[in-house]
């Protein structure tokens, strides 16, 4: 297993997994565990950030858990673990903090966002430091979100993980996380963490869109397919689905909400089936309520198991607690070997 290079990727315990986590994490997983030294786990620290109740974060971890397995990642496989099972990220993640830059931080695109947020400010105001600092209201930044940066850099480096298979909103985190080790590296003048590329097979990155006739699929878009989703409640999201008019002309333009459902389909359906769809529009021919019904069925032929396997799966405790005590194991071996070598770097050395 050691030969193998280590691939390492997360995900933040909050909410169920959708169809955009399958296909743009979860099925990558998958085709990754034969070949690389696969560490896959659930980040439950990062997801403390937006301060979940207790109840809520466990329940949340749980599922994830149980998507993960149920979506086909093999514990005999990967190393499947949760964030706070590896208590040496946490030391680790405070020992980092001492050379990164609270303005550095600041600039990143994910925490402006997640800040304006908290404060509920709309625009896309720049002086978003300003409101921080001086917020008079009680609506506050936690620091946890401005060193969210921190925390994921300690996720990959202190596992030594070469590639890091992320969407494009998490790119400026893996670059900063590059960066951090370049900066340890040389403060330091040792070799101790590598810097990690993103990773993604070489083909298209695969952008799932929303049924809202928006953007892509998100869990707070409230236009999200869950692999958890119930075959009505499903079937009845893809008929509600956003369309338009249709076309009037032939071989008229696609409209985004209608080319939404087309890229589903593409990613779900046949290519016969795909194309006998696209013809039919290109003839003006096309019936929305047809295409969606195909649609629901093809993506239920995809998730319906997956339900399946995530509910068995969730009430097998004993399994549970099998899988994440092993990934905890491996997971620690390697994090307290590199914690051990940077607190030894750093000058933290015993005198007993
Ligand atoms: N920040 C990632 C997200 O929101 C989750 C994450 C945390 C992660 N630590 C990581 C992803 C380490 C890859 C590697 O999606």
């Amino acid at each position: 297993m050691n030969e193998k290079e280590i691939v390492l990727s997360g995900i933040r315990a909050t909410g169920n997994l959708h169809l955009g986590n399958y296909f743009g994490a979860l099925s990558k997983f998958v085709r990754m565990q034969d070949d690389y030294d696969s560490m896959f786990f659930i980040a439950d620290l990062h997801a403390l950030t937006t301060n979940p109740s207790p109840e809520e974060l466990h329940v949340n971890v749980k599922n994830i858990v149980s998507e993960y397995l149920a979506a086909g990642v093999d514990p005999e496989k990967a190393t499947i673990f949760v964030q706070s099972d590896v208590p040496e990220v946490s030391e680790l993640y405070l020992l980092l903090n001492m050379h990164v830059g609270i303005g550095e931080l600041m600039r990143t695109a994910s925490f402006k966002d997640k800040a304006r947020k908290a404060l509920g400010i709309k625009s896309d105001s720049e002086d978003i430091e300003h409101e921080i600092i001086g917020s008079e209201t009680n609506k506050r930044v936690n620091a946890g979100l401005l060193t969210y940066p921190t925390l994921m850099a300690v996720d990959i480096l202190i596992q030594k993980a070469h590639k890091v298979p992320v969407g494009k909103d998490q790119e400026q985190h893996l670059e900063l996380t590059r960066r951090f080790a370049r900066r340890f590296n040389s403060f330091y003048g040792v070799d101790l963490f590598p810097e990690p590329t993103n990773f993604d097979f070489g083909g298209q990155p695969v952008k799932v869109p929303g049924l809202d006739g928006s953007g892509k699929m998100g869990k707070s878009e409230g236009n999200c397919i869950y692999l958890i989703d119930e075959e009505k409640v499903l079937r009845k999201k893809v008929m509600r689905a956003t369309t338009d008019e249709g076309p009037k002309e032939p071989n008229s333009p696609v409209s985004l909400p209608v080319q939404n459902l087309f890229t589903l389909m593409e990613l779900t359906s046949a290519p016969e089936v795909v194309q006998q769809f696209k013809d039919a529009y290109a003839d003006c021919s096309i019936r929305y309520g047809d295409l969606k019904k195909q649609l629901a069925e093809d993506i239920l032929k995809i998730t319906l198991p997956i339900r399946q396997r995530i509910l068995d799966i969730r009430n097998d405790d004993a399994y549970i607690g099998k899988v994440l005590r092993q990934g905890a194991e491996r997971a620690r071996e390697r994090a307290a070997a590199t914690l051990k070598e940077a607190r030894e770097v750093m000058g933290i050395r015993k005198f007993y």
